[in-house]
Order: structure tokens, then C-alpha cells, then sequence
């Protein structure tokens, strides 16, 4: 069965060709960081339109990669949530489009369990049931993941996301869009004790995150609290701010993640999203694991960030189970509650 996935939830149009949920026959991702690096971040309205202009081009490129066309399709899956409401419109009317003109069966898929499924993509001996986290520009989520559609969620960002706490602690460093690459390079072989800051780790058996708060310590640290200090930090200065940003970070990300192997008596963590990219993150989660005697698997940077072929690996299972979607799919924009 070949799905084509549609992925358009924030600032990437994807479209990917996977064949049974595990061949993965094109991933075409078209990636807006260059429209909205001017901004520091990204402007949904920039977005939406980019995607109108992206979309179909992006679809026919996937089909061609793959060497195969629509009528060879046997299903369409589309992220319809959460996301950037306008965003998620371009792809989920793509998709309903397209299985309106074709007859095939169509499916909605949520994605933050897309990003669970790449790391099932990367490494398909990874067994359930077993603990999630989820990192991204959008989204810090914990969850009990017990099958491809079924995950429980155990805890989630209460305000920024990791993600964009990298983002908005490089805007405050002045070190571009995305922020999250760059300050894991900074950090590189820097020591994280010379400029620290605290972790928040909410109440003792909470497995919810906060990252406002390092955010603004950062703010702080280098324009002071009335906002009005110079900026005369040196590089050096700058990459152990990094360092010390991260670390704290990275050691409420293990914490927590740690905090949910030992209440799902879990030896298996699953990380996705584009922070999983983060070396450091990589380092302690995989150390820290090792000592409770579990195991954290982390795809490859392409899986890690968005792409259509988790869309389409996962929608091929929603189908298969009968979780077909009908022409009234929405976009749902705002984050899923507690399951
Ligand atoms: O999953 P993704 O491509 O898009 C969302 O669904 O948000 O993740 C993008 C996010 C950005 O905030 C970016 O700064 C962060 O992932 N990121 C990283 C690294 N690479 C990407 N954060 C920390 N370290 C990295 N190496
Ligand atoms: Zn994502």
C-alpha cells in the first residue's frame, strides 16, 4: 500500500511516498527557514502563503521521486493538527482535494505522533510500548506511546517550547533563525558551569515542562533586567551563555524523561522533533538512560525534523485500522489536552 503524505503544520511543505508504513520511496521538504530568518522567527502569515506557492509543486516532485503517479496512490494522509491554523489549511485542502479527484481513502493525522513515527521509520525494531518525548520548535510532550495511533500523554511544555526557547535565546544573542543549531555548535567543548541557570522543574512528580523562565534569566544575563545593558559580550562570553542556556535545558529534558521511564516502568525512549538534533541532549539522555538500564533511540537529523514521510508512515496505519477520515477534516490548530 502506498501512502502519500502532506505535511504543512509550520514553516516546512513536505511530501513523501512511503510504501507499508516502512519504505520510504521519495521525501521531498521544502523549508521556508530563509523567508523567516529575517524575522528571527516564524510569521504565520509569510508561512501560509508559501505554502500555497510550495504545495503542489512539492507533491508532483514527491510522486516523480518516487516514480510513481496519482492513480498508483493507495491512500492520502495529511497533518491536520496542531499547528499554525492557515498553514494547516494549505495541506489538509491539498489532501482532500486530491482524495475527492481520486477516490482514495483519506487520513488525518496529528503531528506530534508523526514525529514518534520517525523514530519507528528510523529504527523498526524499536518495540512498544515505550516512552516519547517530543521536542520542537512547537511542541515538549511526554508521552506512553503503546502502539503507532495509540500514545498517552504524561506531560507537556505549560508555556515555550524547548524548541523555541533555543529560538528566542538566539534572537536575544543575536545569532540568527534557527536558533537551536547554532547554540548547539557554540556550546560545543564549552563548559556549562561558568554561566548557569536555573531548571525548572515544577512540583517533584510533575512530568510537565517550563522553559519561559531560562528564557528570560538569559534576558536578563546579557540586557539586564530594565533591559538597557550594552550588548559587549565577547564570543567567548556569548558560547558559554549558550553552554549554560543548554545545559539547563537539557537536564530538565533527561529529568523529566527519567521521571517517565520509572512511572511506565519504561526501559525504551523514543525522541523526536528538531531538538533531538541537539548534541548535548543526545549525550546526557543516552548516559542517563544507560545507568537506569533503558535505552534512547534518536533517528537521524532528517527524521528528527518535519518531513511528510512520518505523515505518511503513520497515516498508513491510521487507514489500516479503519481511522479513515472523511471530507469534513479539519485543520485543528491548537495542541491536543491530556489524554
Ligand atoms: O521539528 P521541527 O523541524 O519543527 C517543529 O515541529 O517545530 O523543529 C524545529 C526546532 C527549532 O526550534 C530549532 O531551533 C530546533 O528544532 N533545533 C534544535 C537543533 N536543531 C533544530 N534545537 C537544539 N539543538 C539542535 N541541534
Ligand atoms: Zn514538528
Amino acid at each position: 500500500m502506498n501512502v502519500l503524505g502532506i505535511e504543512s503544520s509550520c514553516d516546512e511543505t513536505a511530501s513523501a511516498v512511503v510504501r507499508g508504513g516502512r519504505e520510504i520511496l521519495s521525501s521531498v521538504v521544502q523549508s521556508q527557514i530563509d523567508l523567516h530568518a529575517l524575522y528571527g522567527g516564524v510569521v504565520p502569515e509569510l508561512a501560509c502563503r508559501a505554502h500555497i506557492e510550495a504545495i503542489v509543486p512539492v507533491v508532483d516532485r514527491a510522486l516523480a521521486q518516487a516514480g510513481t503517479r496519482l492513480d498508483a496512490i493507495d491512500g492520502i494522509a495529511v497533518t491536520h493538527t496542531p499547528g499554525l491554523v492557515g498553514a494547516l489549511l494549505v495541506g489538509v485542502s491539498m489532501a482532500k482535494s486530491l482524495a475527492l479527484a481520486t477516490g482514495k481513502p483519506l487520513a488525518g493525522v496529528d503531528h506530534i505522533h508523526g514525529h514518534i513515527y520517525a523514530v519507528k521509520l528510523a529504527f523498526p525494531e524499536l518495540e512498544y510500548p515505550f516512552v516519547s518525548l517530543v521536542v520542537s520548535g512547537g511542541h515538549t510532550s511526554l508521552y506512553h506511546s503503546r502502539s503507532e495511533t495509540e500514545h498517552a500523554l504524561l506531560g507537556a511544555t505549560t508555556d515555550d517550547a524547548a524548541g523555541e526557547a533555543f529560538d528566542k535565546v538566539a534572537k536575544i544573542l543575536d545569532l540568527g533563525f534557527p536558533g537551536g543549531p547554532v547554540i548547539d555548535r557554540l556550546a560545543k567543548g564549552r563548559d556549562p558551569a561558568k554561566v548557569t541557570f536555573a531548571r525548572t522543574m515544577l512540583e517533584p512528580d510533575s512530568l510537565d515542562f517550563s522553559f519561559s523562565g531560562v528564557k528570560t534569566s538569559v534576558l536578563y544575563h546579557v540586557r539586564g533586567q530594565d533591559g538597557k545593558k550594552p550588548r559587549t559580550h565577547s564570543p567567548d562570553q556569548v558560547a558559554d551563555i549558550c553552554a549554560g542556556f543548554q545545559e539547563a535545558v537539557v537536564d530538565v529534558l533527561v529529568e523529566k524523561t527519567l521521571r517517565a521511564c520509572a512511572r511506565t516502568r519504561s526501559k525504551r525512549i523514543a525522541v523526536g522533533g528538531g531538538v533531538a538534533c541537539n548534541g548535548r541532549l543526545r549525550e546526557k539522555l543516552t548516559a542517563a538512560a544507560g545507568k537506569i538500564g533503558a535505552k534512547a533511540f534518536f533517528p537521524p537529523g532528517r527524521f528528527c525534523t518535519d518531513n511528510a514521510a512520518m505523515i505518511a508512515g503513520l497515516g498508513y496505519h491510521l487507514l489500516r485500522e479503519g481511522k479513515q477520515a472523511d471530507l469534513m477534516l479539519d485543520a485543528a490548530p491548537t495542541k491536543r489536552t491530556r489524554a
